[in-house]
């Protein structure tokens, strides 16, 4: 387009002109800035966490009034709520917090300051790819480029997928389509992307299980206790799985104090808008550490229950499900009317070593009514009694003390205690009910990945063969063999994280095989996912550029657009 050219150069001259004046490495060049710098809030400071004395102390009294108000008046408080300025056992919890948990709080505005500052600076350096710039028809993939920090320029690759649904077919096989899947390959510069022509080519059929059917889940509920920033971030991956369900939700917001009664508005407002049935809670003790929280959101979840409520689950705030309905059903077929404790073990055997045979806390315990109404009213013992101060352990001792419910594992609910890289898990061809640590000891995006099980339902993580070399992980990858998919065992599981050459694991995921030469192996991992308007679903797969070698090399995007008419 030409009239665009014209302020294009402008830009340009001054961006290369500023960049001569400050010394910016080429390097920056390459790359598209990202629109806001990705700020860690695990670095953040501790000391933030404390707030000087004095208002802010009537501010938590305030706030956690109003949580009160959401609450039925609690009668439990075996320490003493701060009425006054003068009393400080609050200070006490906050120096707990502080401590047990890196990632500071109330630093979040002084953070987004600092944050737009610098992406201030950054936008005068180079200008962002403009998707209005664009076809439409490449509208996503510009959108995204930003936040995904592609190359200014990309490999690019467009198929549709034309689902066939079907209730007979087996989703564990791995079904064979003759053409390949990456074919069609253009060039496209991100900023001028007006006139590019993508190459049509016949959607390619594939056969995937129906769509979950929609029912209403009023029989679960779920408790987490997390400080306000963590919850507030977790709104758009519990909204994924939880959103509309009818599931209840019970938070207890570790650091309510420190917050102000708008603050707790806000955030109740948020999950409001997303359609979240949430009670907010402050802690019933201000002693209580997170971890003690864990468990004692316990007696929180009672006080919400209804005569619907079944399945008492508590989770980390990172836990995640790619469908509520796989996990409904697996726990039907438990009886909820006897003492139950669900949940499963870690996946390293190290770690059951450690911590003993429970119910590990990021795959969530399950609890039925009976059992969770017994260990609700021995909660404040439980803890008090408890040798240690992680939840998901004090809860099993509870168990084991005040009922005679054992542990009962269900199959595909997982801990995740896989470091940095669980590609071997996700391409594995395994039907998850939950996912976790995917922001801490490995990073995904699992609620991008798990869109798919909206089309699909347990597509999410089908496997396809393509031509001779080429496999397709639904959500998670498309991976392309140079010596040939017949080289790869594809129904064992590929270790491919920290210590899976332990044996630890076999127990759990394996038996397992090596990790693929990563030269030999050439992944585009799932970076963004959405549906259209029309309902269809586009995923963009990545292969990120290594610059290390050539510094011209550019990134690669795969689009799969499954169209949904
Ligand atoms: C796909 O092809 C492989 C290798 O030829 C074969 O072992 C496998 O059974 C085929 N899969 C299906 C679902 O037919
Ligand atoms: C809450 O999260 C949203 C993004 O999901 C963010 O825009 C907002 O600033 C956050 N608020 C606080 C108080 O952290
Ligand atoms: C895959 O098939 C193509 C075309 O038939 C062939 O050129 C290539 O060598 C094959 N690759 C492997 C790894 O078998």
């Amino acid at each position: 387009m030409f009239p665009s050219k014209v302020p294009r150069v402008f830009v340009l001259a001054s961006t290369v002109l500023l960049f001569l004046v400050t010394y910016t490495t080429l390097h920056l060049y390459h790359r598209v800035p990202p629109s806001y710098p990705a700020a860690d809030p695990q670095i953040l400071p501790i000391q933030d966490a404390i707030i000087p004395e004095g208002q802010s102390d009537v501010n938590h009294v305030v706030a956690a009034d109003i949580i009160t108000d959401i609450l039925t008046p609690t009668i439990i408080t075996p320490v003493p709520s701060p009425t006054s300025k003068d009393e400080e056992p609050a200070w006490k919890l906050k120096t707990d917090n502080a401590l047990s948990q890196p990632s500071a709080q109330p630093t979040i505005l002084s953070d987004d300051t600092a944050a737009g500052d610098k992406s201030g600076e950054e936008e005068h350096q180079q200008p962002l790819p403009d998707p209005k710039l664009c076809s439409k028809e490449l509208e996503f993939l510009v959108r995204s480029s930003i936040d995904l920090g592609l190359t200014e320029r990309v490999h690019y690759v467009r198929r549709y997928i034309k689902p066939i649904f079907s209730d007979t077919a087996n989703r564990d096989d791995i079904a064979n389509i003759t053409e390949p899947l990456v074919k069609g390959e253009i060039e496209i510069d991100l900023y001028q992307c007006g006139d590019v022509i993508i190459p049509q080519s016949e959607s390619i059929k594939l056969v995937v299980p129906k769509p979950y059917p929609r029912t209403k889940l009023s029989h679960l509920m779920f408790g987490v206790a997390t400080d306000y920033k963590r919850l507030n971030d977790s709104i758009v991956p519990f909204t994924h799985w939880i959103s509309g369900t009818g599931a209840k939700l019970v938070a207890v917001v570790t650091d309510a104090k420190d917050k102000s009664p708008e603050d707790i508005k806000r955030l109740q407002r948020s999950f409001e808008i997303a359609d979240i049935d949430v009670t907010l809670v402050k802690p019933i003790s201000g002693d209580f550490s997170t971890s003690q929280n864990h468990f004692a959101v316990l007696i929180n979840m009672l006080q919400q229950d209804s005569p619907d409520t079944q399945w008492y689950g508590l989770i980390d705030d990172d836990t995640f499900f790619p469908n509520l309905k796989p996990l409904s059903d697996s726990l039907a077929m438990l009886d909820h009317k006897t003492d139950a404790y669900v949940g499963a073990l870690s996946e390293d055997f190290q770690s059951v070593r450690s911590f003993g045979f429970m119910a590990f806390g990021g795959a969530g315990a399950f609890l039925s009514a009976p059992l969770a109404k017994k260990l609700s009213d021995q909660a404040l013992q439980c803890i008090h009694d408890a040798t240690t101060k992680e939840g998901d352990t004090i809860l099993r001792d509870c168990v084991y003390s005040n009922s005679k419910a054992k542990l009962t594992i269900l199959p595909g609910l997982y801990q995740q205690d896989l470091r940095d890289d669980a590609s071997g898990f996700f391409e594995a061809g395994l039907k998850p009910l939950n996912l976790h640590h995917w922001k801490s000891w490995y990073k995904a995006p699992v609620e991008k990945m798990a869109k798919a099980a909206k089309l699909c339902g347990d597509c999410f993580l089908q496997r396809w063969r393509f031509g001779n070399d080429t496999v397709f992980s639904n959500g998670f990858s498309i991976v392309k063999y140079p010596d040939g998919v017949e080289s790869v065992n594809l129904q064992l599981m590929e270790g491919t994280w920290g210590k899976a050459d332990s044996k630890d694991f076999d127990f759990s995921l394996g038996p397992l095989r090596q990790p693929y030469p990563a030269d030999q192996k050439k992944s585009y991992k799932l970076r963004g996912a959405e549906f259209t308007e029309s309902g269809d679903l586009r995923q963009l797969y990545v292969r990120t550029a290594d610059t290390s070698k050539d510094e011209d090399e550019l990134d690669q995007v795969i689009e799969l657009i499954w169209q949904r008419h």
